[in-house]
């Protein structure tokens, strides 16, 4: 019933920031994805007998390299497989499973906020048993193995029936198809007064949430609209669809334009929230106020202590170095530690296992906290309920009490996708090459107080990782960061990461772009984008 298949290695199955994405049709070739899933395998040690928990954000091609990976795990000797209804699970849904469980591992199918379709895109991300993605240790070997692979083990059965919930035996192995919700909505019931945000929303308080025809969906019904009383129809999009209706499931202000403008317009929502494809960002938008994800994870923190799951305060905040340094003066008034890690939530774990931290953060709608290990789209929203519902207090206004108490973070991130790739390396190569000249020179008038290429040191296992994103601090504490994408699965995306402190309260209503312009300027003077990526401007302005 077990075969071993052979099979040739593929050259270009390098994982990126956050597991292996290719386009569907690299997916699609011949053992494509088994060679990968057998190459995750081959590099673990130890999970014979042992669970391990398989589910995607039901993106196409979800569901057939469900069937692939559980047959592959059969083979490969795992004793159960925690498998989502219908192959669902979100990103922090599964980390959860992980956890609650004692899983071994879990593989995540997911391209997360990229689009999904016959001819989009596709991933498989490896989780380790703390619930958070593998560290570069392990990816590292997988794209050794990837290399030399020559067969792979499958057990020659029928599919799963992937849409009862029940015990089903595959070739020796139990596979168990469980509730995707039900875990995960019980444990925001722990964290979150769910009782004040029923009140606040039975008091009138209209929320809305854009599930983008992503993985959320059910997950937000459930939560919203059953357990915290909002009215049917307060989840929009909320049935996720193989393609995502053809959108592009990011939560930002380009690709949820529509649910912004809503809640801006005279007599729309209070407050609206989306989510991305696997459900691992957010976007928060309040009535007047647009949330950046930089401020959102200082104002979690600075307000950590409204919500049940935190009423003991938190240990310490962790941000990627690219997201605004607005979260480092609340660690700094809390007095718990901070710490600057590269791009990435693979990098938060650590640092939440020794229990460094308590909340983390990207400038990339993503938020979370050791709860899980990835970031958690539907926690931050709750959290920002639980916050206004404590606080009764708008979004606008404990947004504008946080600038006026700790100053405030100007912040905007430039994306320049689909660059020639050999452009995208000559504009690093020779921002690089410069570095060491920079500091104590001026740029557009700006003097250049340090500049380097992040690196970082993991206080708890010791790993470096280097070439983590090129920065150029200003003196008084403004700066430009440049660093290619790892995500993408076409050309390269350049992004330019852009930051003003503003500690002046008369100076914190200053549309973002313009009270950044002198910085972006001095970011085209030092690396001439235009001129390397052949673009007059950004594809996204986030
Ligand atoms: C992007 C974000 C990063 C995030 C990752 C996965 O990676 O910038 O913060 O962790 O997606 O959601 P990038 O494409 O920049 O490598
Ligand atoms: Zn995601």
């Amino acid at each position: 019933m077990i075969s071993t298949v052979s099979t040739k290695p593929y050259a270009d199955q390098k994982p990126g920031t956050s597991g292996l994405r290719k386009k569907v049709p690299v997916f699609q070739q011949e053992n494509y994805a088994e060679n990968f899933i057998q190459a995750i395998f081959d590099s673990l040690e130890g999970f014979e007998g042992q669970t391990l928990v398989i589910g995607g954000d039901g993106r196409f091609y979800n569901r057939e390299v469900i069937q692939k990976a559980l047959k592959m795990a059969a083979a490969n000797g795992f004793g159960k497989v925690l498998v989502g209804k219908g192959g669902i699970l979100s990103t922090p849904a599964a980390s959860h499973v992980i956890r609650k469980y004692k899983a071994f591992g879990g593989i995540v199918l997911s391209a997360s906020h990229n689009p999904g379709g016959p001819t989009e895109d596709f991933g498989i991300k490896y989780n380790i048993s703390n619930g958070g993605p593998a560290p570069e240790k392990i990816t590292d070997a997988i794209f050794a193995r990837t290399k030399v692979i020559d067969s792979y083990k499958i057990a020659d059965v029928a599919d799963i029936d992937l849409d009862t919930v029940g015990s089903f035996d595959l070739a020796g192995m139990t596979v168990e198809v469980i509730d995707p919700v039900a875990d995960y909505a019980d444990l925001m019931e722990t964290l979150f007064d769910f009782p004040a945000i029923r009140s606040l929303i039975a008091g009138g308080f209209r929320v809305v949430i854009d599930s983008m025809s992503a993985v959320t969906g059910p997950y937000a019904v459930e939560i919203l609209e059953k357990r915290l009383g909002a009215p049917s129809g307060s989840v929009r999009n909320e049935v996720p669809l193989p393609d995502f209706g053809h959108h592009h499931p990011d939560p930002n202000l380009v690709h949820a334009k529509e649910l912004y403008d809503d809640v801006m317009s005279a007599d729309g929502p209070d407050f609206g929230a989306a989510s991305d494809g696997d459900g691992d960002r957010n976007m928060v938008v309040g009535k007047g106020m647009f949330v950046t994800p930089s401020d959102s994870l200082a104002m979690i923190a600075a307000n950590a202590t409204c919500a049940p799951g935190y009423k003991n305060g938190i240990a310490g905040i962790a941000r990627s170095m690219p997201t605004s340094a607005a979260a480092d003066r609340v660690a700094e008034k809390l007095g718990i530690g901070m710490y600057e890690t590269p791009t990435g939530w693979k990098f938060f774990g650590n640092l939440m296992d020794a229990g460094k931290v308590t909340v983390c953060g990207e400038e990339s709608f993503g938020t979370g906290s050791d709860h899980v290990r990835e970031k958690d789209g539907l926690w931050a929203v709750l959290f920002w309920l639980n916050i206004v519902a404590a606080r009764k207090q708008s979004v606008k206004q404990i947004v504008e009490a946080h600038w006026a108490e700790y100053g405030r973070n100007y912040y905007s991130r430039h994306d320049y996708e689909g660059v020639d790739t050999d452009n995208a390396n000559a504009l690093v190569a020779a921002l690089r090459a410069k570095l060491d000249s920079l500091p104590g020179t001026e740029i557009n008038g700006l003097t250049v107080s340090a500049a380097d290429d992040f690196a970082y040191h993991d206080p708890i296992d010791h790993s470096v990782s280097k070439n983590q994103g090129i920065r150029i601090l200003f003196e008084g504490g403004s700066r430009i960061v440049f660093r290619l994408s790892g995500t993408g699965t076409s050309g390269a995306t350049l992004r330019l990461y852009v930051e003003r402190y503003e500690p002046d309260a008369s100076r914190h209503a200053i549309e973002t772009q313009a009270a950044l312009a002198d910085l972006i300027a001095a970011a085209e003077e030092v690396a001439e984008i235009k001129r390397y990526t052949g673009m007059s401007e950004p594809t996204v302005i986030t």
